[in-house]
C-alpha cells in the first residue's frame, strides 16, 4: 500500500505527477515498497491522494517504462520483479558496501605531476603565457561570430576541419611563418595542447624515447609521458637544442624553435638544418611547437622548420589562444600530407573537434584581415612592454638578475645571479602578490639553472613598473634574511 499519511503538496514548484513519482520511486530504491508489492489501481490511488487519475497514470506509466513497475492492463501495478529491479536498483541493501572508485596509473602520475602551475589563481602580474585580453577588437570579433552563426542554419553536416579556417589560415601562415602545406593538412584542434597530445598518441609506443628541450615546456612533457613515452631531456646552447654527439636514437622530437619555451632563444638555421637532417636519416618525426611567434621584435623572424623541411616529417602546431586571447580554445596542427588521413580518424576519435561555427567565424576574422591587423597592433604593444619590462626590472634588481630581452614572444627568463633558490623565491613573490614560474620546473632530468619565468605581455606599464618595484623589494628582503641566517 502508499502511504496512508501521504500527501501530495498542492502549492510546491514539482507537480503532483511528478511527486507521486519521486514519492512511489524513493520507496522502491529503499525498499520500503519491495519488489512483487502490489499498488492499489490508479483510480483507487487517485481517490486517496484526492487528484485526477491521469496525474497517477501519468507517474505509473513513467516507473513501468524506466523498469520500477511492472503493469498490464487491468492488472493493479506491482513492483518490478528481482532481477529487473536490481538492474535500477543496484545490488540488495544487505550486500551493498561501498568500493573504492579506482583510477587508471595514468590518473595517478596526474595528481603527482607539477603540470600545469595549478596553484596561480587568477592571473596577475607576471604569469607567462597570458595575452593582454583588453585591446582585442571584442565588436568586430562580435559580428564575425554573429555572420557564422546565421551561416549555419544554411549547411547540414559541417566537416571537422572547416575548408575556410584551412584556407584563410594558410594563407596567413605561409605569408608569414613559411609554411609550404595544402590546406587540407590543416587540422583544427581545441588548444596546441589538444594537437600536441594527438600526434604524440599516433607516433610514439609506450616506452618509445621522446626528446625535449631541457627546461621545456611542461605541457609537452605531460603530453609525450601521457603517450607513455620515456622522456630524453636534451640541453640547450646558444642555437638551441644541442643534438650533437648523442648516441641515443627518440621516435620523436619536441621543440620551440622561434622562442624557444622558456629561455626565449631563437634555433639557428644551422641548428635547424642539423635538426632536420638527422630526423630524415633516423626517421624522427618532429613537433614544432610555433605557439607565440606571431610576435616579433627584432629583425626579421626566422621561418618555420616546417617549411624547410618541405612537410615531410615535421609536425607544425599553433594556437590562437597567443595571437587573440586565451579563452578563444582553438589551436591547429599541419600535418604531412600522407598522414591526414589517419590524423582525421584520430582527431574524430578522440573528439577533438572545434565547433564548426567558431572556426567560421575565425576564417571570417583572418579572411577580413582583422587577424593580422590585431598582431601588427599587438606586436607594438608588446614590444613597448618588453622594453619597459627589462628597464624596470633592470632598474629594481639588475645587480642580481641577468635578463637577456627575447627578440619575440610574451615572456622573458631572468637568471638569478647568486645561488638563489627560485622556487622558494617564487614563494615568497606569490606572497607579496607577484606571479613567477622557477626555471627549475622546466628541466627534465638534471636542473640546469635557477631563475624567474616572467610574462610581460598582458600588463600595461603602470602594472609592469609596479610588479617590478614588489619583485626588487622582495629580493632585496630575501637576501638580507639570507645573510642573517648565515
Ligand atoms: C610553448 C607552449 N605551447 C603551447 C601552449 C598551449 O597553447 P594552448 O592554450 O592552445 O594549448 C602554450 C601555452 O602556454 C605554450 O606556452
Amino acid at each position: 500500500m502508499i502511504d496512508p499519511d501521504f500527501e501530495l503538496d498542492r502549492r510546491a514548484d514539482a507537480g503532483l505527477t511528478r511527486q507521486l513519482y519521486d514519492r512511489v520511486r524513493a520507496a522502491i530504491l529503499s525498499g520500503t515498497l519491495p519488489p512483487g508489492r502490489r499498488l492499489p489501481s490508479s483510480r483507487a490511488l487517485a481517490r486517496q491522494l484526492g487528484v485526477a487519475r491521469n496525474t497517477v497514470s501519468f507517474a505509473i506509466d513513467q516507473l513501468a517504462m524506466e523498469g520500477y513497475l511492472d503493469t498490464a492492463p487491468g492488472r493493479r501495478p506491482i513492483v518490478a520483479g528481482t532481477t529487473k529491479a536490481r538492474l535500477v536498483t543496484g545490488p540488495a541493501a544487505a550486500d551493498r558496501r561501498p568500493a573504492a572508485l579506482k583510477l587508471s596509473r595514468w590518473a595517478a602520475r596526474l595528481r603527482q605531476a607539477d603540470w600545469p602551475f595549478m596553484n596561480e589563481g587568477r592571473p596577475r602580474p607576471f604569469r607567462p603565457g597570458v595575452a593582454d585580453p583588453r585591446p582585442f577588437p571584442h565588436e568586430l570579433w562580435a559580428r564575425c561570430l554573429r555572420r557564422a552563426a546565421r551561416q549555419a542554419s544554411a549547411r547540414s553536416v559541417a566537416k571537422e576541419n572547416r575548408p575556410s579556417l584551412q584556407a584563410a589560415l594558410l594563407r596567413h601562415l605561409a605569408e608569414h611563418r613559411g609554411i609550404k602545406a595544402e590546406a587540407h593538412q590543416i587540422i583544427v584542434t581545441p588548444s596546441a595542447q589538444a594537437a600536441i597530445e594527438l600526434i604524440a598518441r599516433l607516433v610514439l609506443d609506450a616506452g618509445d624515447l621522446a626528446w625535449l628541450e631541457s627546461p621545456g615546456y611542461g605541457g609537452a612533457r605531460v603530453a609525450l609521458e601521457s603517450a607513455g613515452a620515456r622522456l630524453g631531456g636534451v640541453p640547450l646552447d646558444r642555437s638551441g637544442i644541442a643534438i650533437a654527439g648523442r648516441s641515443d636514437r627518440p621516435r620523436l622530437i619536441f621543440v620551440t624553435p622561434s622562442h624557444q619555451y622558456p629561455t626565449g632563444r631563437l634555433m639557428s638555421v644551422t641548428r635547424r638544418q642539423e635538426l632536420l637532417a638527422f630526423a630524415a636519416h633516423t626517421g624522427t618525426a618532429i613537433i614544432e611547437d610555433d605557439y607565440d611567434s606571431e610576435f616579433h621584435y627584432d629583425g626579421r623572424p626566422v621561418a618555420a622548420l616546417q617549411g624547410l623541411d618541405g612537410g615531410a616529417r615535421v609536425f607544425y602546431v599553433g594556437t590562437f589562444s597567443k595571437s587573440m586571447f586565451a579563452d578563444i580554445r582553438v589551436g591547429y596542427a599541419i600535418v604531412p600530407d600522407a598522414l591526414v588521413d589517419v590524423v582525421e580518424r584520430a582527431q574524430r576519435h578522440a573528439g577533438q573537434i572545434v565547433s564548426a561555427p567558431l572556426q567560421d567565424a575565425l576564417a571570417g576574422f583572418v579572411e577580413d584581415g582583422h587577424f593580422a591587423a590585431h598582431i601588427r597592433r599587438m606586436t607594438r604593444v608588446y614590444r613597448a612592454r618588453r622594453d619597459r619590462m627589462v628597464a624596470a626590472l633592470s632598474a629594481e634588481a639588475g645587480d642580481r638578475i641577468t635578463i637577456a630581452p627575447p627578440p619575440g614572444g610574451m615572456q622573458l627568463l631572468v637568471e638569478l645571479a647568486d645561488d638563489r633558490d627560485d622556487q622558494s623565491l617564487t614563494r615568497d613573490l606569490a606572497a607579496a602578490g607577484i606571479t613567477a614560474r622557477p626555471l627549475s620546473r622546466h628541466f627534465t632530468g638534471a636542473i640546469g639553472g635557477q631563475g624567474l619565468f616572467l610574462g610581460f605581455a598582458a600588463w600595461d606599464e603602470r602594472e609592469i613598473d609596479a610588479g617590478a618595484a614588489i619583485l626588487g623589494r622582495v629580493m632585496r628582503q630575501s637576501r638580507r634574511q639570507r645573510r642573517i641566517r648565515a
